[in-house]
């Protein structure tokens, strides 16, 4: 039978978290030879092209080609989860039945890689058009396997979470019951009733991902294997990938060109932070970033600013233009106010290429709302961590990154200024040796996996070849 070169189509959910490790993938599979297809949404593929030099990525993955289509939101409407949760599986999937039956890809989709935060409208149109789906969950397997037992965790009084129970250990999660207290489950949990319009979206997503035919996670077996094992009982095949950012920089295939990480970034970068760390010490900057989405009330801020500053350690501290949530105020000013503030102690900018200042000889610990990419950079660059989780799968990744693998602190629910100078202070001195003998063996098994014949490395190229397969 023919064996032809295989089309891929990704489709990631519309968030800076999920678009870079998603494109990653698709660069990846684009330079092993892959026909890439890959679907953002117009909002987003605006925001792409800031940052992506279109005619030199076409002339570098000569078979890959972007697509937009609507996120089921008029153009100046707000793009926060909350809007566009109830919105975009529709519209994703309509788009993806027009975009099925045309001449783009009518006929030669061997696979489509859909985000698994919202697999249904793939896994729908996949059984549609006879198309398998792997679904490429963003979260931690500890997270992943989490969230499927949402639906459990309702059934047995443990979620919504009250304020009176927030200690207790959660029981009903097979392999987590002396792990995860309440507080620590995502915090959808968190909600008034079980109803919950956010909540019920994450059940009804999560059971729509067992239509995947596999599962692919942006983690690596060394660190995550437990989880990983029981998250077998859901899918025949996992590819454990991570992390994506590391892999990307290395050979595929006996090929000798190498992939730089580049692409995949929303916002435009400060590299002057770059010049900014080449002056300070060894290891003595906190950076503190707390990722795309998430934001802090003002008085938040302050007692941030207020921790750094009293604990003496030079920090560069990210805060986008919507980082601060402004009621009637001026975000504008209030960001004057933190950088009168930090002047002479630390730097802000308006975003730092992290990868880059999590390698840089300078940086000594990481300051971090705990979302999974950062983790995974984090790790990779062997630098310890202070979590400070606010949504989604953050609460579990930090509990994990504090209790399971000691490579950090979890600052969970308690982000007053002395904890913040204590948290810090202990990360860079009186806890050091501790967290970073911990940090060390880890970030050693990070490397290695993604070496040449390392677990993640290896997943990756099994991935390639089944996805060759399909074609045959
Ligand atoms: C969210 C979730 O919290 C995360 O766990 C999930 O997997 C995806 O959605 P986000 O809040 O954006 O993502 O955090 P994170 O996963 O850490 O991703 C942020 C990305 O932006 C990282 O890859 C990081 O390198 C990049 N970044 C962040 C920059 O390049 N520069 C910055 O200044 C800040």
């Amino acid at each position: 039978m023919e064996n032809l070169n295989p089309h891929v189509v990704f489709l990631p959910f519309p968030a800076q978290g999920h678009v870079k490790p998603l494109l990653k993938l698709a660069e990846l599979l684009s330079h092993a030879g892959f026909q890439v297809t890959f679907i953002n949404t117009q909002y987003i593929h605006r925001r792409l092209l800031l940052s992506i030099d279109v005619d030199a990525f076409q002339r570098r993955f000569p078979n890959f080609h972007f697509l937009s289509i609507p996120d089921g939101l008029p153009p100046h409407h707000p793009r926060s989860l909350e809007y566009l949760l109830p919105s975009i599986g529709s519209a994703t999937l309509a788009a993806l039945r027009r975009l099925l039956v045309s001449d783009l890809l009518n006929r030669t989709a061997t696979c489509i890689i859909a985000d698994g935060i919202m697999p249904s409208s793939a896994v729908t149109a996949g059984e549609e058009f006879r198309i398998p789906v792997l679904a490429f969950r963003t979260f931690s397997a500890c997270c992943t396997w989490t969230n499927f037992h949402l639906s459990k965790l309702i059934e047995e009084g443990e979620v919504p979470v009250q304020d009176k129970d927030m200690d207790k250990l959660v029981t009903c999660i097979p392999g987590l019951e002396n792990v995860l207290r309440r507080r620590d489950l995502p915090s959808i949990c968190r909600v008034q009733k079980a109803g919950d319009p956010i909540l019920e979206f994450f059940i009804k997503e999560a059971k729509a991902m067992l239509g995947a035919s596999a599962l692919i996670l942006n983690t690596f077996d060394e660190l995550e294997a437990p989880m990983v094992s029981k998250l077998t009982s859901f899918f025949s095949k996992i590819y454990t990938i991570g992390p994506l950012h590391a892999i990307s920089n290395v050979r595929i295939n006996d090929d000798r060109s190498h992939l730089a990480s580049t692409t995949g970034i929303l916002w435009r970068e400060d590299r002057d932070c770059i010049t900014w760390l080449d002056s300070q010490p060894l290891e003595s900057v906190v950076f503190v970033s707390f990722g795309s989405i998430v934001s802090f009330a003002h008085d938040q801020m302050l007692e941030f600013c207020h921790g750094l500053v009293n604990s003496g350690n030079p920090f560069l501290w990210v805060i986008r233009p919507d980082s601060i949530i402004v009621e009637d105020g001026d975000s504008g000013q209030l960001l004057m106010d933190l950088q009168e503030r930090t002047k002479g102690k630390g730097l802000i900018v308006s975003w730092a290429p992290q990868e880059q200042v999590l390698a840089h000889r300078a940086v000594g610990g990481f300051l971090t709302h705990g979302g999974w990419n950062s983790i995974m950079e984090s790790t990779h660059a062997g630098v310890p961590m202070i979590c400070c989780p606010v949504i989604s799968d953050q609460q579990v990744n930090s509990r994990f990154v504090s209790e399971v693998w000691r490579v950090g602190l979890d600052m969970k629910d308690r982000y007053e200024r002395s904890v913040v100078e204590q948290m810090v202070r202990d990360l860079m001195e009186a806890k050091r040796d501790e967290i970073m003998t911990m940090m060390d063996g880890v970030a050693e098994q990070a490397r290695e996996s993604v070496k040449q014949g390392g677990s993640s490395y290896r997943n990756l190229q099994i991935l390639i070849q089944d996805i060759k397969s399909m074609t045959t």
